[in-house]
């Protein structure tokens, strides 16, 4: 994918560290790709000479195998590490597990871990290009970008003076955190909205409005995003019960229905239906849910060959 621009950065360690420029580069350089695999052959020779590794040490369906795919794509050779059959559950370390695969010649690491900041660790201490495929609350990059690509084209372009609001678990979202970097560096208005114990009380200072009011919020907004009740990293009650959250705080088919406007539906998965969304909103014509996913696969063979330009000096 010719191109004289090249990201300025080695590693996408979350869209705090991206400029304005880098995301307009990988999202334009998508748009290219997204072309290539809707070809009947869908793949280029782009990274032939490259070895990606993807470490999993947190559980991913969408991520995990669109990276897969995106590498495969781009003709690169992969390997996959799966922390729960390793030789982490023996008590190797992060840097020791990571240097064991990078000495078998490896070129950039894409990694999900539960502990923010792990990528950062890794960064300053291995030669490889990393990706930040999730780190625990903090960041989700690939998936902020894609959802900006999807928004755009759901909008029909520019996201400058566009209403996103943000629903849902606010405090334990990392694709709400890449999500507000990524659209207020777009120049989209963004606005959280969620039970006041699931907003974080900074929130406020990265500039992002706050409410807690659903209705009011999906009347204001252009796109909703809708994130899931992260119950696996809740170690105390922030919500009375589910069915009281939905009545409280779902997209329900009722609050979508009153609306005197349409607005656009983007859940980054997995889904809890009946809890944040119903299946009637998850699923309807307002929905562009498995366009994201569609769209990560651009967004990432993007992402990827990018940063393996950069490394070559292309
Ligand atoms: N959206 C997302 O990160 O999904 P997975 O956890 O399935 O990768």
């Amino acid at each position: 994918m010719p191109s004289d621009q090249q990201l300025s950065t080695k590693h996408v360690l979350g869209i705090k560290y991206l400029t304005a420029a880098d995301i307009e580069l990988i999202l334009d350089t998508a748009r290219e790709y997204k072309g290539v695999i809707n070809r009947p052959i869908k793949k280029v020779p782009a990274l032939r000479d490259t070895t990606v590794a993807n470490l999993f040490f947190e559980n991913s369906t969408r991520t995990r195998i669109s990276f897969e795919l995106a590498e495969k794509r781009l003709s690169a050779d992969t390997v996959n590490f799966s922390a729960a059959s390793s030789s982490v559950k023996k008590g190797e370390t992060l840097l020791d597990t990571v240097n064991n695969i990078l000495a078998m010649k490896v070129d950039m690491v894409v990694m999900r871990h539960p502990a923010p900041g792990a990528h950062h660790f890794l960064a300053s201490r291995i030669d490889a290009s990393i990706v930040n495929a999730g780190d625990g609350t903090h960041e989700h990059p690939t998936q902020a970008l894609l959802d900006a690509y999807s928004m755009r084209d759901a909008v029909g372009g520019d996201l400058r003076g566009k209403k996103v609001c943000i629903f849902g678990d606010i405090t334990h979202s990392r694709v709400a955190l890449s999500n507000i970097f990524c659209l207020q560096k777009l120049g989209a208005k963004v606005r959280v909205c969620g039970p006041p114990t699931l907003i974080p009380k900074h929130i406020g200072t990265l500039g992002a409005e706050v409410s807690y009011n659903v209705d009011d919020s999906l009347a204001w907004c252009d796109v909703a995003n809708v994130l899931r009740i992260q119950l696996e990293r809740q170690d105390t009650k922030f919500i009375p019960s589910l069915r009281e959250y939905n009545r409280q705080f779902g997209i329900t088919r009722a609050r979508v229905d009153r609306l005197d406007k349409s607005v656009v539906i983007m859940h980054p998965g997995p889904i809890n239906r009946g809890v944040e969304i119903d299946s009637a909103v998850a699923d309807s014509e307002h929905s562009i849910i498995l366009e994201q996913v569609e769209n990560g696969v651009a967004v990432r063979m993007a992402v990827l060959y990018l940063l393996a330009a950069r490394r070559k000096g292309r």
